[in-house]
């Protein structure tokens, strides 16, 4: 069933990616985005990375410059449409920044989700996807990680962020029977388009292990600091479930034609994952292949936070979605690595964050 899609946070990493997808699959996408974490270049329509969108899928974005809290802009975005579902990308994302900016963290992430759902439910919309994240799951106290493992156990502000909404949204069906909520939660996402036209942007030094990587290979970094190698993993580095950004796209569309198609009522979660785990130096063997470049690194102590080991059980979305990842590691290096390469300064071509 072919529908009207509003995305928050629609010009990010994960966002262009389910964007580029829901077009493709003939969906009329309406995108809003405060571009707080995407590169808007002056006199131009769109953030480029939609811009982008548009020149691979030759279909056309609606997009708005519009904040999540600003309820009044946000009302005026559904008045203009009628929307059958939300996907809520929207959110600041790093973990450090987040153990500074408490505050912050919660008012865009939590305040900002509380208005979204509000302006829904004065529009009668009542379809929701939302991006949750691995993290809630804390240190995982079983491999591979089911829904059914407890959340909560969060060391950090952002976590916590992801967890508190999860609760919100459970509380908010419980309430009120009309709304139908799936929460995704993403493992570790990377890779690109295969067009090598959008891709992951970190403003100035990465957080996350494969953007790191593929900066060291194409030169804007020395080397690559490896955080702790006395983990009980079988090199004793941390091991995650990466996935393809793809997959990961084409994921939100699984959970969207469950949603539209009246497959759910009330509230459900799925993991996003391959359900296969990888070491840092796995990533880095693996990105070497791929690329033809040495990767340079150390070992030093291990990141405060970090686990030892995460990787998702993928049953429940298999058999309650249908849906599978289909790439595996070498298409993510590949995929990442051609990205990379053909844009070493990210989405700006003039860019220098180094
Ligand atoms: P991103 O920063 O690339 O995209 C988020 C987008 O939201 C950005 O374009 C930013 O400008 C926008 N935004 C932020 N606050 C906003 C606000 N108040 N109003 C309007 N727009 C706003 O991040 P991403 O990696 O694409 O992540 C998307 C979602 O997935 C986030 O909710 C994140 O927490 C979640 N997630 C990400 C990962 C990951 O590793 N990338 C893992 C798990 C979950
Ligand atoms: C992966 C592995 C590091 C960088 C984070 C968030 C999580 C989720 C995804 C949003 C770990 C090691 C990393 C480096 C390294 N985001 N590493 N050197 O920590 O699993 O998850 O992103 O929801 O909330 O915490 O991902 O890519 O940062 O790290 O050795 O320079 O790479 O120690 O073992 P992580 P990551």
């Amino acid at each position: 069933m072919l529908s009207t899609i509003l995305t928050t946070g629609g010009a990010g990493f994960i966002g262009s990616h389910t964007v580029l997808e829901l077009l493709n699959a003939g969906h009329n996408v309406i995108c809003i985005d405060n571009e707080c974490n995407a590169y808007h270049e002056k006199n131009e329509l769109l953030p480029e990375s939609l811009k982008r969108v548009e020149e691979i899928t030759g279909k056309n974005v609606t997009y708005y410059n519009v904040d999540i809290r600003d309820k009044n802009a946000l009302s005026s975005v559904f008045k203009k449409h009628k929307i059958d579902c939300v996907i809520h990308f929207a959110a600041l994302k790093a973990v450090g920044e987040s153990c500074r900016l408490p505050l912050q963290y919660y008012q865009n992430n939590i305040t900002g989700t509380s208005v979204l759902l509000e302006v829904m439910t004065e529009n009668q919309v009542f379809n929701f996807v939302y991006s949750s994240s691995a993290t809630v799951y804390g240190d995982p106290i079983f491999l591979p990680i089911t829904e059914e493992h407890p959340t909560g156990a969060c060391t950090n502000p952002y976590g916590k962020s992801k967890y508190f909404t999860e609760e919100i949204l459970k509380d908010l069906c419980v309430s009120d029977n009309r709304w139908n909520v799936i929460s995704l939660r993403y493992f570790n996402p990377v890779g690109a388009h295969k067009s090598g036209k959008i891709g992951e942007d970190p403003n100035g030094e990465p957080n996350n292990l494969m953007p790191y990587i593929s900066q060291v290979a194409v030169g804007k970094r020395t080397l690559l600091r490896i955080f702790g190698n006395d983990y009980a993993t079988e090199d004793g580095t941390g091991v995650r479930d990466y996935i393809h950004i793809v997959d990961l796209a084409q994921g939100h569309l699984s959970a969207l034609n469950k949603l539209i198609e009246g497959g759910l009522r009330g509230f459900a979660v799925y993991n996003l994952g391959t359900g296969k785990g990888y070491s840092v130096l796995d990533m880095v063997k693996n990105f070497s292949t791929a690329c033809g470049i040495d990767i340079p690194y150390e070992f030093t102590s291990r990141r405060d936070g970090d686990i030892a080991a995460c990787y998702a059980s993928t049953e429940k979305a298999e058999k309650e979605l249908g849906w599978k990842a289909k790439y595996g590691i070498k298409e993510m290096c590949e995929d990442t690595w051609r990205w990379q390469k053909n844009n070493p300064n990210g989405f700006a071509a003039l860019k220098s964050d180094l």
